[in-house]
């Protein structure tokens, strides 16, 4: 079995980022800039986002972190995202989801300019990539193809099993995993809440992908020997003996299934540090657009 060091990936990209955004300046170029908007306190939350403006520090990105109250109206939300939008030194930015209730978040982040949606949540990019043309791959998936492209795992015509539709994860990656490209080429099975038959169809994947949001929920009796196994799942279980009362699992239960596995990507330390280099890389394409290199 071997891990998926999403912590080594992630460092060894925001390395690369780096020496490009050094060149840029050496060009007399401005540095590339994310903002993130940060609605409410929810903890998880705003960690995620001190983890994205931290990781824009260390590449040597600009950044601009936009807090928010809890009840923030509609409208004054609308209005931060069409000052965003009209920011001229700004590449990209995310509206951090989820938002509180009374929210619409449909129409925020129709409210986004695609060409700033480094989220690639905006349904105008989310049709790119249905249709399998360029745009911003939403940066949980995106992160995930980095890992297998990293690792050098090959995916044509493997068998892959996507857990979850959410729109953030689990659709767009079941949408990426069966393009005709690389590290797509697999025959995809897309569950959900409403499958049946769920532990025999996670049994036939090459490749699993848990992200449905249930602390580990994959247990080993669902993965076929040698299968790899990418585990998106960020849950915050009580632990009395930890420092904060809580640790963090996965949507799988590492260490029944670790064993079973040719590759797994663990909790904390996985797929989550992808996703913040992903975002970076969307946001430096974002930036090589407008700079036209
Ligand atoms: N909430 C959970 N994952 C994400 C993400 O990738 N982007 C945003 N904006 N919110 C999220």
């Amino acid at each position: 079995m071997q891990l998926l060091d999403g912590k080594l990936l992630s460092a060894n990209i925001k390395k690369e980022i780096k020496i490009e955004v050094e060149n840029a300046l050496n060009k007399g170029l401005r540095r590339p800039k994310l903002a993130a908007v940060l609605v409410g306190h929810d903890p998880a939350s705003q960690s995620y986002v001190r983890s994205k403006i931290k990781s824009c520090e260390q590449t040597g990105f600009d950044s601009d972190l936009i807090s928010l109250d809890e009840d923030v109206t509609q409208e004054d939300l609308l209005q931060i995202i069409h000052r965003l939008n009209t920011d001229t030194l700004l590449d990209g930015y995310i509206v951090q989801l989820p938002l509180p209730a009374h929210i619409n978040d449909e129409e925020i982040i129709r409210a986004v300019d695609p060409a700033k949606d480094v989220d690639g949540f905006h349904p105008f990019n989310m049709g790119k990539l249905s249709l399998g043309l360029e745009t911003f791959i939403p940066a949980t998936p995106y992160g995930i193809l980095l890992m297998l492209e990293r690792y050098n795992i090959k995916t044509k015509g493997k068998i892959a099993v996507v857990l979850g539709r959410s729109n953030i994860v689990g659709t767009p990656m079941a949408l990426l995993l069966s393009r005709k490209a690389a590290y797509g080429n697999c025959t995809v099975i897309h569950t959900h809440s409403a499958t049946i038959g769920l532990t025999n169809i996670c049994k036939s994947a090459d490749i699993l992908i848990a992200a449905i949001g249930v602390p580990e929920f994959v247990k080993a009796d669902m993965v076929k020997p040698g299968a790899i196994v990418i585990d998106v799942g960020i849950n915050r279980v009580e632990d009395v003996n930890a420092k904060n009362g809580y640790r963090l699992v996965g949507d799988v239960d590492f260490e029944k299934v670790a064993p079973k596995c040719s590759f797994i990507s663990p909790v904390p330390g996985g797929v989550g540090l992808m996703t913040v280099a992903a975002l970076l890389l969307n946001t430096m394409k974002s930036y090589k657009q407008k700079h036209h290199f």
